[in-house]
């Protein structure tokens, strides 16, 4: 199996993703001691991670992080890209530095719109309704891939170290794959580890939050972080910590380098074998290899290197659409915009597919599928805030006293006090958008 990132799969079966592309379980330990975690947090939603325990341990010991995310300006903004950003703003509120690429070249490469309108679709559609849901200004960064240079620096040198047959074997590219598409998941990594520029803010955890889609991107920007890396830090096949350096190139001062860090951690049993270029450290144990891998990796700068921290991911679970089948942007009826008018989106509601039963008496006998409801996936992911009413609800369903009539009038009138909101805070948002560009 392959994830397209620019296909328009369905997946249903998250748990298998996980397993087949080494995705990590999104725990409870992984958010519980957070201030006030958000729903999408505490309900499932965000379902796998890679390397969250790095933004874990900055967020509980309150050192500096950041988030890197991208917006599709393509289209109108529906309420699945919505939680993307609902994120964001929850983390900006305990302390993330926010940056947030328009994917202006990728939207040029692979679907066909002028970067004229893709500005059109950034500044007018989703930068607007980002500021409505109440994304602030403050450490905050919105840019376009085509007119930041240095993350089309960063997409060329990073590119060194990748080749056609990874790219190939990544996304299945073929003879008439157009170049820019070819090289927009390069851009995409220039965004992803650029913000770990000194200029950016330098070395630093960074979690991008995505869905599922997105994999192969993360997997080829932590590729990319860790091939760029001068030193590596391991267990040895023996059961002894190694460091070693990955590079041809001043290889003696990069031993010199490594030996000065190590003492400085109070290893002092060190082992330089520089025929391998390599130092063993006798009294180290695994539990030390991230402490010194970050010292090691902050040293790097100097020597020309990066010291990039392999960026860390969540994935969120999709919404499905109204309609039952995926929710896009391309198909007005199984998605809930949010410039619809309540009188539109109530019409949607009202139309969608369900997990009720096929007539009231065998309802009312059996109950419903909140599971398997797109009115719940709604209530879950958006319009209900109290976890104790939403399980109200979900028990309602499934004993079959809730029908599925009031259930959606109930959907429709949350759906309007949002939609009014939203058109309410966008009035004065146009104003506000040079705040956040970079
Ligand atoms: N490829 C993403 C999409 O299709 C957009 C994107 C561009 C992005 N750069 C990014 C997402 C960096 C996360 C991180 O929606
Ligand atoms: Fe869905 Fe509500 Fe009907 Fe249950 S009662 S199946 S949650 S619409």
């Amino acid at each position: 199996m392959k994830i397209d990132p620019w296909g328009s799969t369905t997946f249903q079966d998250y748990a298998r993703l996980r397993d087949e592309f080494g995705i990590q379980e999104f725990t409870d330990e992984l958010w519980k001691n957070f201030p006030h975690p958000h729903r999408l947090l505490r309900r499932g939603v965000v379902f796998g991670h890679r390397d969250f325990n790095l933004i874990h341990e900055a967020i509980v010991d309150k050192k500096p992080w950041a988030i890197l995310t991208g917006l599709m300006p393509s289209g109108k903004m529906h309420l699945g890209h919505k939680m993307v950003i609902d994120e964001v703003i929850y983390y900006q509120s305990i302390g993330a530095d926010i940056f947030i690429a328009v994917a202006d070249i990728e939207a040029f490469a692979t679907r066909g719109y002028t970067l004229d309108e893709t500005k059109e679709y950034a500044l007018n559609e989703y930068i607007p309704n980002y500021i409505a849901l109440g994304l602030k200004p403050e450490k905050c960064h919105i840019y376009f891939q085509s007119t930041n240079s240095d993350v089309k620096d960063m997409a060329y040198i990073l590119g060194k170290k990748v080749n056609w047959s990874q790219m190939i074997a990544t996304y299945g590219f073929n003879a008439s794959t157009n170049m820019t598409h070819i090289f927009s998941p390069l851009i995409q990594t220039g965004d992803i580890l650029h913000v770990q520029l000194e200029k950016f803010g330098g070395v630093r955890p960074t979690l991008v939050p995505v869905g599922v889609d997105q994999d192969p991107h993360i997997r080829l920007s932590r590729d990319i972080a860790q091939a760029h890396r001068l030193y590596n830090v391991i267990l040895t096949k023996d059961n002894k910590i190694g460091v070693f350096v990955k590079v041809d190139t001043d290889v003696e001062k990069l031993l010199d380098n490594a030996e000065n860090i190590l003492n400085k951690l109070h290893f002092s049993n060190l082992k330089r074998i520089t025929k391998y270029k390599a130092i063993y450290i006798q009294e180290a144990k695994e539990e030390d290899i991230p402490k010194i891998d970050e010292q090691l990796a902050k040293s790097e700068i100097k020597f020309g290197g990066y010291g990039f921290v392999q960026p860390s991911s969540t994935f969120h679970r999709f919404m499905t659409g109204l309609t039952g089948e995926k929710m896009s942007s391309s198909k007005p009826e199984s998605a809930i915009f949010l410039t619809d008018s309540p009188e539109e989106a109530r019409k949607k509601i009202m139309n969608a597919k369900t997990g009720g039963a096929v007539t009231l008496e065998e309802q009312k006998k059996h109950g419903g599928k909140p599971d398997e409801c797109v009115i719940y996936e709604l209530f879950l992911y958006h319009l209900i805030e109290d976890d104790k009413e939403l399980e109200t609800i979900y028990n309602s369903c499934k004993s079959g006293k809730l029908m599925c009539g009031n259930c959606k009038k109930q959907a429709s009138d949350l759906m309007e006090k949002m939609l009014l909101d939203l058109q309410d805070k966008r009035k004065t948002a146009s104003k506000q958008i040079k705040k956040y560009l970079a």
